[in-house]
Parts: structure tokens; sequence; C-alpha cells
């Protein structure tokens, strides 16, 4: 059961298939950079499977405000980031059906990203609980040896937050934490969003130019 689903924009049903990532928002600080990673796939004509916990949908409306809730998010993307966000398409789900399509290991959505991940969630996948369809569908991601890219954030951390993130990384996702560098010299908050969304871009082997490469 999907709640949304949003059409290619006309005239982009030809050509090689569309690339199908996960992507999960859950209930941490730095809703931006799950907005930024949004777009910058969507532009790059992915289709997203995407997940939003109900801390999520919070966050995207307390750091982003209202016009970044859940069901507006096409509408958000197109005026923060322009209209090429509608070369992709994205599915959005409930995270109660653990019945939908990313749940299971037959479907075909070569990675998943989960971004920001909260410590809750974090805890989830860490122990294979699977209690909703983001802990369900990165735990297929992880059986299924395919990229499960975490995003962290959370400051300090406890020791069973760190021992979290080291059962994941064992378990064959990256640890990615939201932690945007500064010798690029960043003059804004799209800038430290850019430059997550680039790491998280790179890691699924996407070409991207959203922050400079480091030159020496
Ligand atoms: C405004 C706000 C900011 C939060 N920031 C964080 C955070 O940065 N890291 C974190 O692990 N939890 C944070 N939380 C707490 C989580 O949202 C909470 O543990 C929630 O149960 C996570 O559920 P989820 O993983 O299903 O989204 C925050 C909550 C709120 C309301």
């Amino acid at each position: 059961m999907s709640d949304n689903t949003v059409p290619p924009a006309s005239g982009t049903s030809t050509g090689p298939p569309r690339r199908s990532v996960a992507l999960a928002i859950t209930g941490a600080s730095g809703a931006m950079y799950a907005t930024r990673t949004m777009a910058a796939l969507l532009e790059r004509g992915c289709h997203l499977e995407l997940v939003i916990s109900d801390y999520g949908r919070r966050l995207l409306r307390d750091e982003l405000g209202e016009t970044a809730s859940a069901d507006k998010l096409t509408e958000y993307l197109v005026t923060h980031y322009g209209e090429r966000v509608r070369t992709g398409t994205y599915t959005l789900y409930s995270n109660k059906d653990l019945g939908a399509k990313i749940a299971s290991g037959s479907q075909h959505c070569e990675g998943m990203v989960v971004v920001p991940c909260s410590m809750k969630t974090l805890a989830g996948i860490a122990h294979g609980l699977s209690r909703n369809l983001v802990e369900r569908a990165a735990d297929v991601m992880l059986k299924e040896r395919r990229p499960l890219i975490i995003v962290p954030r959370e400051t300090p951390m406890s020791l069973p937050q760190l021992r979290n993130m080291t059962l994941c990384a064992e378990a064959g996702a990256m640890i990615m934490p939201a932690m945007p560098a500064f010798y690029q010299m960043p003059k804004t908050l799209e800038d430290l969003a850019d430059f997550m969304a680039g790491k998280i871009l790179s890691a699924l082997g996407f070409a991207h130019s959203l922050y400079p490469t480091w030159e020496g």
C-alpha cells in the first residue's frame, strides 16, 4: 500500500531503465540532508521507494516548515531545487506497511539510504527487529548484500549507540555520520546539505558535482 506515487514528467518514459533506490527519512535532526539527497537522486532520473517514519514527518515540518510535509514533498523539492527533480519518480509508503514491495528481497531496489537515521531506527536495524518498513527494508538490504547507507545523527553518543553502529557496519552497512566537512568553505546550510548528499550519491555510484573535488 503506497500513499503517493509521483509519475515521471512527460517525455521521460523512453531510454535506459530507471535506477531504483530506497530512501528512508527518520526522526533525527537534519531533514535538509534528506530533501537534498532526494532531489539529487530525482534529478538523475532515479525512482525512489520512499518511507518516512512518524518522527521523520515531524522533523521535515519542524526543520523545513509546513511546506515540507510528506504529502507536499514534490512541490517543496521543485520550489527549492528546480523543475529537474521531476525527471525522477518516487513512491511514498506507509512505515506500517510491512507488505510493501521493499519489504521483500525479490524487489530490484539496488540500495538504500537512511537519512537522517535516528538512534532508535539505528538500534532496530542493528538488531534486525523489522518492526516497521524502514527497519525491514534495511534488513532486506543487509540479507541480500546490497548497499545500505546509514546516516546517523546524535551527539554525544552512548556506548549502546556506538555498538549499534559497529553491529551495522559488521553486517555490511556503510555508516556515514552527518558530518559535513568545512574544508570546502561552506557559506550556507545548503552547502552543508550538498556535501552530505554528494557523499551519499558517491556511495551509491552516481556521478555528481555537489561539492568540489579536493585538489590538495
Ligand atoms: C525535534 C526533534 C529532534 C530530534 N533529533 C534527534 C536526533 O538528532 N537524533 C536522534 O537519534 N533522535 C532524535 N530525536 C528523537 C527521535 O525522533 C525519536 O527517538 C523517535 O522515536 C525516532 O523514531 P523513528 O526512528 O521511528 O523516526 C528528535 C526528536 C525531535 C522531536
